[in-house]
């Protein structure tokens, strides 16, 4: 390598393992991309979850390059201008009914952040200032802020960070891999887990809770689906005691499960949901949360001349961002991308489970375009089976994610037959042949 790779702190990654090996891409067309040596790499992950069209979309690199001419920023707070607006407007069309108002961010953690200081901030101004307390979910991953990783689940993102914020409870995680292994969809067993919230709730007081936030389908902790009727008892206890429900949709939004967002797709409605990742096809930083006119309104009151929320971004609907997100959503629309993931699920699932009995395989999840393989830990060296995997698969021309022993599959939605079976006779060489 001609760079010098010393001066880059890596983020989540092995930094003296790569260096030694890096990895480094140098350009990225459609489902595939190329390597520094030369090679294709098909994108089994849509980058990280986010660039749901695929790469190098003419729309959106037009739409960068024109806006960046015309106006390259504006300042956020007491100004705007029209692009802005017009993906307000768009995001609200594409979420559910009842969802009527958007907050840009410039990342899914900014945008947890924002969610759960809305929630907390609606309470008090609707009268509750005790309605503080924010319960999340064991092997959720809101991100990495304070506000994520204090309702985060996930161990190794907590531990090391001091003691976060006060306040917080979780609920139990949904995986039951003794019951539900091997199960296509969403899983029959686990409904229950939902109840530990009534508890949680008797044990602080209903007066005492502002919100409950979780990932619809969890990705990042290994793709853990909702069982049957979970999301449904979640709504109906929170809405029974007047406690808001955020749905992390970062992940799940634009189309992964084959709906513009899960809510859609489970048909539960939350308060709130926080996006980012799929907003601009990853091209451009951007978060946005999404709430209902409930709890926008509530902030509307007081004299005009007054800030009503004291939060926000110098990035907060930046022109070039804003741009990109309207050509994201348009080159989604066109191409009919999300009705392609959806069109796509069940040959998806087939080839998700046609890896069943391949060495160290314990169980395998699906749903949409979205899939997980868990493979059987290493006796003293959990992680290590499925970092080689990912090795493995990088060299053998396939871009994985894992987390844990888990590989998790994401690929972007205009994906087709042909490259979903080249990605599994790849992931399935990877797998015979590990250790
Ligand atoms: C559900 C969820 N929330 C939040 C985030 C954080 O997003 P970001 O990395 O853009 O801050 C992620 C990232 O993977 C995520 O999956």
């Amino acid at each position: 390598m001609e760079n010098d790779l010393r001066a880059f702190w890596m983020p989540f990654t092995a930094n003296r393992q790569f260096k030694k090996n890096p990895r480094m891409f140098v350009a990225a067309d459609g489902m595939y991309y190329q390597t520094s040596d030369g090679r294709q790499v098909l994108d089994g992950t849509a980058g990280m979850w986010c660039c749901n069209a695929g790469h190098n979309r003419p729309k959106i690199t037009e739409a960068i390059g024109k806006q960046a001419k015309e106006l390259d920023y504006a300042p956020a707070f007491q100004m705007g201008h029209s692009k802005v607006f017009e993906l307000a407007n768009r995001l609200v069309e594409l979420a559910p009914e009842g969802i009527d108002h958007a907050f840009f961010t410039n990342s899914g953690s900014e945008s947890v952040d924002t969610a759960l200081k809305i929630a907390i901030a609606y309470h008090r101004a609707n009268g509750e200032g005790q309605r503080t307390r924010l319960i999340g979910r064991e092997r959720g991953y809101h991100g990495v802020n304070f506000g994520g990783i204090s309702v985060g689940g996930i161990v190794n993102n907590r531990r090391f960070f001091g003691s976060l914020l006060n306040g917080v409870d979780h609920l139990p995680d949904t995986h039951i891999p003794e019951k539900n292994a091997f199960t296509r969809g969403q899983p029959e067993f686990g409904v229950e887990r939902a109840d530990a919230l009534e508890k949680i709730i008797a044990l602080h007081g209903a007066d005492t809770v502002a919100a409950v936030i979780v990932e619809p389908m969890a990705g990042s902790t290994g793709v853990l689906m909702p069982p049957k009727g979970y999301l449904e008892r979640l709504r109906e206890i929170t809405r029974k005691h007047g406690i808001l429900l955020i749905f992390d949709e970062v992940i799940t939004g634009f189309g992964r499960l084959g709906s513009n967002f899960a809510a859609q797709h489970f048909g539960v409605t939350p308060d709130l949901m926080t996006t980012a990742k799929g907003l601009t096809n990853g091209v451009i930083p951007m978060g946005a949360v999404l709430c209902s006119a409930k709890i926008h309104d509530v902030f509307m009151t007081g004299p005009e001349h007054l800030i009503e929320l004291f939060h926000g971004y110098t990035y907060s609907g930046n022109p070039i961002a804003s741009a990109a997100g309207l050509a994201t959503l348009e080159t989604y629309q066109d191409e009919g991308l999300f009705e392609n993931a959806a069109n796509l699920s069940s040959y998806w699932e087939d080839a998700m489970h046609s890896l069943r009995g391949l060495p160290h395989v314990i169980d395998i999840r699906n749903m949409g375009l979205i899939g997980a393989v868990e493979l059987e830990p290493m006796a003293d060296e959990p992680t290590k089976r499925a970092f080689q995997a990912f090795l493995d698969a990088y060299d053998q021309g396939l871009l994985i994610r894992t987390t844990g022993d888990i590989i998790a599959l994401s690929p972007p939605l205009m994906i087709n037959k042909q490259q979903i079976d080249e990605l599994f006779e790849t992931l399935s060489s990877v797998l015979k042949g590990l250790q």
